[in-house]
């Protein structure tokens, strides 16, 4: 039997581009030992760590899906089981230690594609990162950049949930309308408006709590709009990840960190893994009853996972970006 995988073809330099990657058929064995099962990809996952993560050329690129099982000799995952894996970027994976999969989470009449989205890893990146990093509280000023996409949506929401001022950032008109639906008070294109004009609007009293998933030079920008003693979670970083692993070069602004005694905490959400079914049972609820929203940017064919996944950097994804098989 026939499976396809995508491999990193050659290193990445600067963004991700289409010469990048190739598509390579493999050999998989479909008889099954007892114990094992075979699953066929039907969500994967497109996210901006595997810029990072995967560099070596001939590597199959990493990442989630959501598959279903097609052939089992194992007890609890039978034929038409959805399970969750990190198979990588595959169409077939045959599965000989069953703790590598996972099964979805009980969702109803949601689709389980929310189990790489709203209600799996971003989600529960922005549930941790506001309420257990940030720890916000009524009345705070709330700002969160790449606001439009699978966790900072996402995280808008929480810290509105919780009382909170919110102010999101994103790169287009249309996606700050999606957040303004979704109840961010204010919702700013980063590409038209200046920090100065929009912190002016939105938090003249300054910023308690800043979300941050881009980095760069909007992390910095943002310092002088902290309060004294504001906290910062540091999420992520995309606009950096095409810079690969150089050290920067410019002043720290530890000077800036130091004179407003501000906190900043990263965070990665595997830390928190133990946790995620107790955190899962708070979130599926605010989905279900709609007090959380979500939108997905679905690509349909494994020929598109490569397109999916450098939308990313192009920002042409609204909420959490997924392929369907
Ligand atoms: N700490 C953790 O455990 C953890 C877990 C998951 C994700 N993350 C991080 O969280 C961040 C968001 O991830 P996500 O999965 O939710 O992605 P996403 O926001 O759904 O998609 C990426 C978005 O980033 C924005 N972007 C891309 N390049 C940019 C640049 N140079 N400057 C500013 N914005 C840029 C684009 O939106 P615009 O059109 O608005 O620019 C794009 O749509 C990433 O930094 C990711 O690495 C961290």
């Amino acid at each position: 039997m026939k499976g396809k995988k995508w491999i990193l073809d050659s290193k990445f330099e600067g963004e991700p581009s289409p010469r990048n990657f190739k598509l390579v058929e493999e050999d998989i064995d479909e008889n099954l030992n007892s114990g094992e099962v075979l699953c066929e990809a039907v969500y994967l996952s497109v996210d901006p760590y595997m810029r990072v993560f995967v560099n070596d050329v001939k590597d199959v690129m990493k990442g989630e899906q959501v598959a279903i099982v097609v052939q089992s000799k194992h007890p609890d995952f039978g034929v038409g089981s959805l399970v969750l894996g990190n198979f990588g970027w595959r169409s077939l994976t045959k599965v000989s230690d069953i703790s590598e999969i996972r099964p979805i989470p009980e969702l109803g009449e949601l689709s389980p594609s929310l189990a790489l989205g709203s209600l799996g890893m971003p989600g529960l990146t922005a549930y941790y990162g506001v309420l257990d990093v940030l720890k916000v509280k009524v009345g705070e000023t709330f700002v969160v950049t790449a606001a439009a996409g699978a966790v900072g949506s996402f995280a808008g929401q929480v810290a509105k949930l919780k009382g909170c001022k919110v102010i999101g950032f994103a790169g287009s008109k249309e996606k700050c309308d999606l957040i303004k639906e979704y109840g961010f008070d204010y919702a700013f294109n980063y590409k038209e408006v200046t920090l100065q004009e929009a912190m002016a609007t939105a938090a003249p009293e300054g910023v308690d709590c800043y979300f941050d998933n881009v980095g760069g030079t909007f992390t910095n920008d943002i310092l002088p709009f902290m309060k004294t003693k504001g906290r910062i979670a540091v999420c992520g970083s995309i606009s950096t990840y095409g810079m690969d692993h150089v050290q920067p070069t410019g002043r720290l602004p530890y000077y800036t960190i130091n004179q407003k005694t501000l906190t900043v905490q990263a965070f990665l959400v595997y830390h928190y893994f133990a946790k995620w079914p107790a955190a899962l049972n708070e979130m599926i609820p605010w989905v279900k009853e709609g007090k959380i929203k979500y939108r997905e940017t679905i690509m349909h064919g494994f020929d598109k996972m490569v397109d999916a996944f450098i939308g990313l950097f192009k920002g042409t994804n609204i909420g959490k970006a997924v392929v369907k098989c």
